[in-house]
């Protein structure tokens, strides 16, 4: 581990909050939970870009079932600072979702808005089903009621990077999950 002198050389001040071990092993648990509880399905795991795509990575080959992904890219904090209004939603659909189980995989949900904003768009597709799946949940935070079924850790209001996540596009490649000193 750098010093937080050393890692400020690099960008912003954080510290360490999950290392790797705990969310590796957290993510095991969920893939158990999910095969479990899918088990005869199909799912089709639809991850939210960008923050997704590490979690996704591990998730995927922690369910022990024959699965198939989607993403779709959704925007809702720009130069790292939070926009209370739309969220932007990008990407197409191609897996017709009418009667399959779904589930929506996210890095973090903070207010809600773009898990909600995601699930408005996919309820129309008819799914058999849809649940979310979030590495971490700020239950604090939510603006808009929102039932999440699997989640890896909660956390508080505070603004976390790496495992995919990022502030301002940086530091989604560390493998453990820090926290913001200065925000
Ligand atoms: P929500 O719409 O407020 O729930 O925000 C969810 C989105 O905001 C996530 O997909 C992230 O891109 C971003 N976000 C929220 N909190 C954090 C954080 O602590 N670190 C990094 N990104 C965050
Ligand atoms: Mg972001």
């Amino acid at each position: 581990m750098k010093s937080t002198a050393a890692r400020k050389a690099s960008g912003k001040p954080f510290e360490l909050l999950l290392d790797q071990r705990i969310i590796h092993r957290r993510i095991e648990e969920l893939g158990r939970q999910i095969t479990a509880d899918y088990a005869g399905q199909i799912p089709v795991l639809i991850g939210v870009l960008k923050g997704c795509v590490i979690f996704m990575a591990d998730l995927v080959r922690e369910i022990k079932l024959p699965v198939e992904v989607e993403f779709v890219s959704a925007a809702s904090y720009r130069k790292g600072i939070r926009r209370e209004d739309d969220v932007i939603l990008g990407g197409g659909i191609s897996i017709p979702l009418e009667g399959r189980h779904v589930l929506l995989v996210e890095g973090v949900v903070d207010s809600g808005r773009t898990v909600s904003t995601v699930l408005q768009r996919l309820r129309k597709l008819e799914p058999a089903s849809v649940e979310v799946v979030t590495l971490l949940d700020k239950p604090g935070s939510h603006r808009t009621k929102l039932d999440v079924k699997y989640k890896g850790f909660s956390v508080g209001n505070e603004f976390v990077i790496g495992f995919g996540l990022d502030n301002t596009q940086q530091y989604r490649n560390l493998p453990f999950i820090g926290r913001l000193l200065d925000r």
